[in-house]
């Protein structure tokens, strides 16, 4: 049961569950906005292209951003299971998606939601400090590093996501509800719904139990 989505609004713990969960269970963890950031702090021509929709807190174009998924995929590590976070993100991504787990013969086995109240996670998204190295995040209050503005585990100095701003968050939320909350009522023989509004050690115990053995 480890082909899996991780689905829920901006801010609300995707990237934190999903770096235990693929820790525990051994799996690569796919976030097309990590795919995104590396490829425009790399100058790439996905980077370059992709840089004006996410400062404002629009979606990427799908022929990107499924493309880069579709290749993803298709590596070998992600035979015995993956976790997707961030695809898809509206309707169209998601028909494209099922087209393309038809055609590399993959069967979804969960589908993880985390809800949080909307109101919670503007403070969680403007408190958050990332790893440019590692990836880790952090948060000023919630999730804070030994160290302030060091990473807890390469020593990296962290940073402000670009688009982790008042004005570009509130774009964020509403693209999220018009676009992506629809997917929960898609996949809804897949979905399993979190409280995200916990300690992350609780949550993530409990998508254990759901997930089962290693
Ligand atoms: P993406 O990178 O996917 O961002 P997002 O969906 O906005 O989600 P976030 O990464 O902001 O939140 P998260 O849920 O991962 O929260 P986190 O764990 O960090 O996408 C960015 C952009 O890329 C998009 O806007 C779009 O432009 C583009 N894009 C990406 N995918 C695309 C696609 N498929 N199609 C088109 N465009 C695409 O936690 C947040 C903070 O809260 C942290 O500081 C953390 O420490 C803290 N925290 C976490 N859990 C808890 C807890 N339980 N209690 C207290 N604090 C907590
Ligand atoms: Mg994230």
């Amino acid at each position: 049961m480890k082909k899996m989505l991780i689905m829920g609004p901006p801010g609300a713990g995707k990237g934190t569950q999903a770096e235990y969960i693929v820790k525990y269970y051994n799996i690569p963890h796919i976030s097309t906005g990590d795919m995104f950031r590396a490829a425009i702090a790399n100058k790439t021509e996905v980077g370059l292209l992709a840089k004006k929709y996410i400062d404002a807190g629009n979606l990427v174009p799908d022929e990107v951003t499924v493309g880069i998924v579709k290749e993803r995929l298709a590596n070998p590590d992600c035979k015995n299971g993956f976790l997707l976070d961030g695809f898809p993100r509206d309707l169209k991504q998601a028909e494209m998606f099922a087209v393309m787990l038809k055609e590399l013969g993959i069967d979804l086995d969960l589908v993880i939601n985390i809800h949080v109240d909307n109101e919670k996670l503007i403070n969680r998204i403007i408190g958050r400090r990332i790893c440019p190295e590692c990836g880790r995040t952090f948060h000023i209050k919630y999730n804070k590093p030994l160290k302030d503005g060091i990473c807890d585990d390469c020593g990296s100095s962290l940073i402000q996501r670009k688009d982790d701003n008042v004005e570009t968050v509130s774009n964020r939320l509403d693209v999220y509800q018009s676009k992506t909350e629809p997917l929960i009522n898609y996949y809804k023989d897949l979905v399993v719904t979190f409280d995200g509004d916990r300690d992350v050690d609780v949550i993530f115990n409990d998508i254990k139990k759901v997930i089962g053995d290693k």
